[in-house]
């Protein structure tokens, strides 16, 4: 019998990668997502494409319109299936937006990953159980961290960081947002769960997941929205840091190798810090210059001096512990190959837009 993944959030940017990943490894794949992200994000966040695609790329897929606050959903779905693998994406995953929505955030972030903490100890306690978490854990504490300033982009002036921010950094006592804010507590529970209970968990502390099946938005989502944007030729607004504010970015089939890789050989309660490294970042003023060399289309861009709050001004993932845990994952995925991957993946899906927009009209 096909050893079985239960994804949550599998019609998102990661949850749909991991989906077909997985399934490309011989796991039948039961999928959780109730399209929330057309509820959070409007129309534009709408990820019912990404269920067509996964209909008709993965033969037995099967999807659950569940929303995982409906704890009693969740504790039988999750005990019918009885999971070999839990990869746990749904999530509210915009921190400006979560200010507008506290309890919807905090109930899909926190209490949504208890609810499949829970149901995967009464069912299925030996599952490993990936979760993932982002970099706003970290808060705003990574902008005390002395910086130089670059002709193109800030980078940090300690060598304490020349790496990127390892998982050892404080969590504690900084401005995370609401978002980061319920981040912390589903993170902190992912970790007790397997401290505690002995369940092999763990936490992967984004920094930007990125690639071709994103359903970029402003609020979240930057590189595939600001493709988008060149393409449209629409204006993307800069907040605040000159726009050399630095991410590291990465491909999110490398998130799911990194995922599979955990799966056959878990360990308990782990935080792993998983992004594109130092070596995969970019500003904002960087990523226009890529993205115009591939389109040919100059970026048009409003510059607001008022940062986004909390945001950070420089931050890349250390990747030393993730490597050292598991010496057989690497990055595969350049920064040029990711944004040249997302630009073709927005030509096609606007110009079949263009094209039907064109039949009906
Ligand atoms: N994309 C990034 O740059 C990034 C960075 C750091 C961390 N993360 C984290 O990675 C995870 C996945 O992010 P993503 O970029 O794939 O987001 P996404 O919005 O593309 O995918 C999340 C999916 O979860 C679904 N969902 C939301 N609430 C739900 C609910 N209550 N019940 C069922 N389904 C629900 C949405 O419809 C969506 O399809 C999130 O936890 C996010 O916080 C993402």
């Amino acid at each position: 019998m096909a050893r079985r993944a239960f994804i949550t959030g599998s019609c998102g940017l990661i949850g749909s990668e991991v989906a077909v990943y997985f399934s490309k490894n011989g796991f039948k794949i039961y999928g959780v997502d109730n399209n929330q992200r057309a509820v959070f994000f409007g129309p534009e966040g709408d990820t019912s494409w990404t269920l067509r695609r996964l209909r008709a790329e993965i033969p037995d897929y099967q999807h659950f319109n569940l929303d995982i606050r409906d704890r009693a959903g969740i504790l039988a779905l999750v005990a019918e299936v009885k999971p070999d693998v839990i990869i746990h994406t749904a999530a509210q995953p915009s921190h400006d937006r979560a200010a507008a929505i506290p309890f919807d955030d905090f109930d899909t972030n926190a209490v949504g990953t208890l609810n499949l903490l829970e149901a995967a100890r009464r069912a299925c306690p030996e599952a490993p159980f990936v979760h993932m978490s982002t970099n706003k854990v970290y808060g705003d504490l990574p902008n005390t961290i002395p910086l130089r300033e670059l002709e193109t982009r800030w980078d940090y002036a300690d060598p304490q960081y020349e790496h990127g921010i390892p998982e050892t950094f404080s969590i504690d006592q900084s401005k995370h947002s609401i978002f980061g804010a319920s981040k912390v507590a589903s993170d902190v529970m992912v970790q007790e769960y397997g401290r505690y209970f002995g369940m092999p968990t763990c936490c992967l502390r984004g920094g930007c997941l990125t690639g071709p099946n994103h359903s970029g938005v402003e609020l979240h989502g930057f590189l595939s929205y600001l493709v988008r944007c060149n393409i449209e030729g629409r204006e993307y607004k800069i907040y605040g840091y000159k726009g050399k504010q630095v991410r590291d970015n990465i491909h999110s089939e490398d998130v799911a190798r990194f995922m599979h890789a955990f799966y056959e050989s878990p360990r308990c309660g782990e935080v792993y810090n998983i992004g594109g490294g130092k070596e995969n970042s970019c500003s904002i003023l960087e990523a226009f210059q890529i993205v115009q060399e591939f389109t040919g289309k100059p970026q048009k861009y409003t510059y607001l001096e008022q940062n986004r709050i909390g945001d950070h001004i420089c931050y890349y993932s250390d990747l030393r512990k993730m490597k050292s845990h598991y010496p057989k994952w690497s990055i595969t995925r350049t920064l040029r190959d990711t944004i040249r991957e997302i630009v073709e993946s927005w030509e096609e899906r606007l110009g079949k837009q263009a094209a039907k927009a064109g039949i009906e009209g």
